[in-house]
């Protein structure tokens, strides 16, 4: 069975952007696949050295995973910090790619410019996508579920296991990204939806906040008076229509919204997409609320996730250090 592996940096309560992007996808996976999620806490490091929230932020993230469904018993729900290995796998793998590989990466480039960092960039946000190769290869990742923007990482992934199989045999699989749908899903003012942005609608919100949040909600821009027709492909709010409504509700909107205010305003098909959105994770908000109640589970389910995932690192790193011919053992090379 094929071994997924996905991660994301813990950057607290989750919106609707992750969850769509990101977490809808995972639930499909650890029915199909053989599943490790991640709290990739050391690479929150690499851009923000104000580690006072991180833990807060590690537990809000993952108490939103399970609140979505995610099930601990089938995939391992682990914290990167927590399992040495990753850090122990990326020192190898760090001799394995060379600096201007890792320079020429658009992702890290855009992300150095955008924090205008230049000349002040460390040797650890260059080399991330190593510790990101070492994530996946731990745990021998067939299938990496990515945004557009991390498939570089899942590209020097492939060209370090693919080195280093090559130069001391066949440890690791050649791993592939699996490029998440609805990657682009926008916030309340139309452009992406992100927290840095405050654009954003966390999916275990109460109802009445989601209702707060899209009253400011961008609508098609050239439906001013009463007799302007609408153009629902333009709005952000039909988007949130139709990812949350039903079929048949959405050709209404759309129907009506062309037919223009008269006939829809726009203020209450905003609140109906609202509603819509609160539905949907009217489960998702219970399962939040049960947890937040009992930290002592949280915990629990933790500790077991970084076991079993300390368990399958430590084994691999075994491989590793063996294939290397590190201290003093016979070779065990082969995927084992
Ligand atoms: N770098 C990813 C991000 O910033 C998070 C991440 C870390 C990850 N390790 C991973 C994603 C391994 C997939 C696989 O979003
Ligand atoms: Fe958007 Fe609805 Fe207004 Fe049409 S009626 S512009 S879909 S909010």
């Amino acid at each position: 069975m094929a071994t997924v592996l996905s991660g994301m940096r813990p950057t607290g309560r989750l919106h609707l952007g992750n969850y769509t992007g990101a977490l809808e996808n995972w639930l499909e996976y650890q029915k199909q696949y053989r599943s490790f999620f991640m709290v990739a806490d050391l690479h929150a490091l690499t851009t923000d050295l104000d580690t006072g929230q991180i833990s807060q932020r590690t537990r809000e993230m993952v108490i939103d995973w399970l609140a979505a469904g995610l099930d601990p018993e089938r995939a391992p729900l682990f914290v990167q910090s927590q399992v040495p290995e990753h850090a122990e796998l990326h020192l190898v793998f760090s001799m394995l790619i060379t600096l201007s590989r890792l320079e020429r990466n658009p992702t890290v480039k855009e992300q150095v410019r955008d924090l205008g960092l230049d000349e002040t960039v460390t040797y650890g946000h260059i080399g991330y996508p190593v510790l990101q190769a070492a994530d996946i290869l731990l745990y021998k990742g067939d299938l990496v579920p990515v945004g557009e923007d991390q498939a570089p990482h899942v590209e020097i992934t492939r060209e370090i296991a693919r080195r280093f199989n090559n130069t001391f045999g066949d440890v690791f699989p050649i791993p592939q990204a699996k490029l998440t749908r609805f990657a682009r899903f926008p916030g309340v003012d139309g452009q992406r939806m992100s927290k840095s942005l405050g654009n954003a609608v966390n999916f275990t919100d109460p109802p009445e906040e989601i209702r707060q949040r899209l009253r400011k909600a961008a609508i098609d821009p050239e439906r001013v008076r009463q007799d302007d027709p609408g153009h629902p492909e333009a709005c952000t709010v039909y988007t949130y229509h139709q990812r949350f409504n039903s079929a048949d509700d959405v050709a209404v909107v759309e129907k009506e919204c062309r037919a223009g205010p008269r006939v829809r305003g726009c203020f209450d098909c905003k609140m109906e997409a609202a509603d819509r959105i609160s539905e949907h994770f009217a489960p998702a908000r219970e399962r939040r609320a049960t947890l937040e109640a009992d930290p002592a589970r949280v915990d629990a389910i933790l500790q077991d996730g970084n076991q079993r995932a300390r368990e399958t690192a430590h084994q691999t790193m075994r491989e590793v250090r063996s294939a290397l011919g590190l201290g003093g053992t016979q070779r065990i090379a082969g995927r084992g």
